[in-house]
């Protein structure tokens, strides 16, 4: 049986290979543009794109199917042979493979042209087909210069966010759901390691990674945020209580100190749990008002000598890590200590004002926010300070209370460039040393004085001026 039919196949090739013969000579006639403008190589390289690119809608041998045309065969033919094959490039470039318009350069679509040439029955050249035009394709990802940097290695890493208890925790964890396929291990983390796309250990400098420019990791929620996606197993596989236990893991395996609390299942907690910024010091805790002081009542000075209350009353509340500021009474709140050189950064943002249409130019939103620096608080009248303005319309100004009054650079463009809507969360960041002052926005910076004599330690007082707003993630490095 087997072998009837080996030799019935046999003698129908034969016959086929005969026909075929026959039929050459008058297929090459029809195909006379198209004979030889390829090289075999090339077609062999485009044979691989098509594969990859777009055999999943023109099928296999460019037969076609429900989800795509022929690229071989008489209707083809018929389509293109009278065209430039210069125009079947231009199209195929621009418009194919099409889930990824353009996806291909012209010199891989060349490549997949002369395989589909190849396919019509047009003979291989000596030279591979091309036509000049844009190369195209997705631009080359640009990697900037300092592409998979380590930071500089610190000694200080940062506060105590989780527990010797936790890590311990977490180490069971990871050993059971990770350690198949990572490792923890400090003494396999080399600079060369840290280049990889998957380091070889999440211990040792694994934390200090930086990617375009960007560090990996700075908070405990980023590190939290990848593990999400984390057993790859199966991500539903551990609670998210062990979640955040295998990150006080990875904490404490990158040198990181270990103190009383544990790290919390709360994004918002975890937000503020910066792993990038050695030498900071949260100065508003998240839960309460420690540190703090108030002084609310327009034109007051703070209660007994005046009519300023000293409480937060219903003026500001904590909620979610986040201080709230309903700001209906004028007044300041300000730190219990005083700063000369200093760092501090946190986040702001003003409630979507209800009386602003989506077309309403925000900038001249003129809900007031500002930041004493050097604030002379014991003193009688408004505090002797620079002022930092918060308002967004002539935000990161600077206005010397007591002094020459407005002083300083402010680099509008930037400003504008950086700043996010009304209703978002933006970053701010005060830095003042040695006479000189430097605010960044969004991690851009943005004004600058070169030159001022506030030279003494004193409050830093955040403004309440009447319209809603909120500050989370104050923190502060002194020097
Ligand atoms: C997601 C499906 C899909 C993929 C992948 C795809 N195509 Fe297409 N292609 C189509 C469809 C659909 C058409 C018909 C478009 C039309 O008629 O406007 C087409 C048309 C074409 C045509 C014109 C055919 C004719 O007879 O006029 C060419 C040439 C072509 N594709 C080349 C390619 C090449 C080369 C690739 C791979 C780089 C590719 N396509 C990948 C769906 C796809
Ligand atoms: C079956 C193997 C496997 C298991 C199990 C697994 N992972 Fe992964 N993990 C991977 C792969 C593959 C990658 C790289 C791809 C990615 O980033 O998603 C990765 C990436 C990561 C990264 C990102 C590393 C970087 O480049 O910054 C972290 C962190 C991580 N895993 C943590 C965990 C933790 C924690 C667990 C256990 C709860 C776990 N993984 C379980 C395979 C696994």
């Amino acid at each position: 049986m087997q072998k009837k039919l080996f030799v019935s196949l046999s003698a129908t090739s034969v016959c086929l290979a005969v026909v075929c013969l026959v039929m050459t000579p008058v297929l090459r006639a029809q195909q006379a543009p198209w004979e030889g403008t390829y090289s075999a190589e090339q077609a062999k390289r485009g044979e691989a794109l098509y594969g990859g690119n777009c055999v999943a809608c023109h099928g296999r041998d460019l037969a076609g199917g429900d989800r795509a045309p022929a690229l071989a065969g008489a209707g083809f033919k018929g389509r293109w042979g009278g065209r430039p094959l210069a125009e079947l490039l231009d199209y195929s470039q621009a418009q194919m493979p099409l889930n990824a318009p353009g996806g291909l350069t012209r010199h891989q679509t060349a490549d997949v042209l002369a395989y589909m040439l190849s396919k019509n029955g047009a003979g291989a050249g000596a030279k591979a087909l091309w036509f000049d035009g844009p190369e195209g394709g997705w631009a080359p990802v640009k990697r900037s210069a300092d592409f998979m940097k380590v930071a500089t290695p610190s000694t200080k890493k940062g506060e105590a966010f989780y527990s010797e208890a936790q890590a311990t925790r977490g180490k069971q964890a990871f050993n059971r759901n990770c350690a198949y396929c990572h490792t923890v291990d400090p003494k396999t983390s080399t600079p060369a390691d840290l280049l990889q796309a998957l380091p070889s250990t999440f211990g040792g400098h694994f934390l200090e990674r930086v990617v375009d420019g960007k560090m990996v990791y700075p908070s405990v929620l980023m590190l939290y945020s990848k593990l999400l996606s984390m057993p790859a197993a199966n991500t539903r596989s551990i609670s998210e209580q062990q979640r955040v236990d295998i990150a006080a893991y990875i904490l404490q395996a990158n040198g990181y100190p270990s103190g009383k609390e544990e790290i919390p299942v709360d994004v918002n907690a975890m937000r503020i749990m910066s792993l990038n910024e050695p030498g900071f010091e949260r100065i508003f805790n998240g839960k309460d008002f420690s540190g703090w002081n108030f002084n609310l009542g327009a034109n007051c000075r703070e209660a007994p000598a005046g009519c300023g209350r000293t409480d937060p009353g219903d003026v500001l509340r904590v909620e979610n890590q986040t201080i709230v500021c309903e700001c209906h009474i004028h007044g300041i709140f300000y730190t219990d200590k005083k700063y000369k050189d200093f760092t501090i950064r946190f986040d702001f943002m003003f409630e979507k004002p209800f009386e602003f249409a989506p077309d309403d130019d925000e900038e001249l939103f003129s809900g007031g926010a500002g930041y004493l620096i050097f604030s002379d608080i014991g003193a009688p009248g408004y505090p002797k300070s620079i002022e930092v303005e918060g308002r967004y319309r002539d935000i990161a100004d600077y206005y010397a209370i007591g002094g020459p009054g407005k002083i300083g650079k402010v680099d509008l463009e930037a400003k504008r460039k950086v700043m996010r809507p009304l209703g978002q969360w933006n970053s701010f960041e005060i830095m003042a040393k040695g006479g000189q002052i430097v605010t960044s926005l969004n991690g851009v910076p943005v004004s600058k004085v070169d030159k001022h004599d506030y030279n003494y330690a004193g409050n830093i007082a955040f403004q309440t001026q009447g319209r809603k707003m909120a500050y989370r993630n104050i923190r502060i490095k002194a020097e």
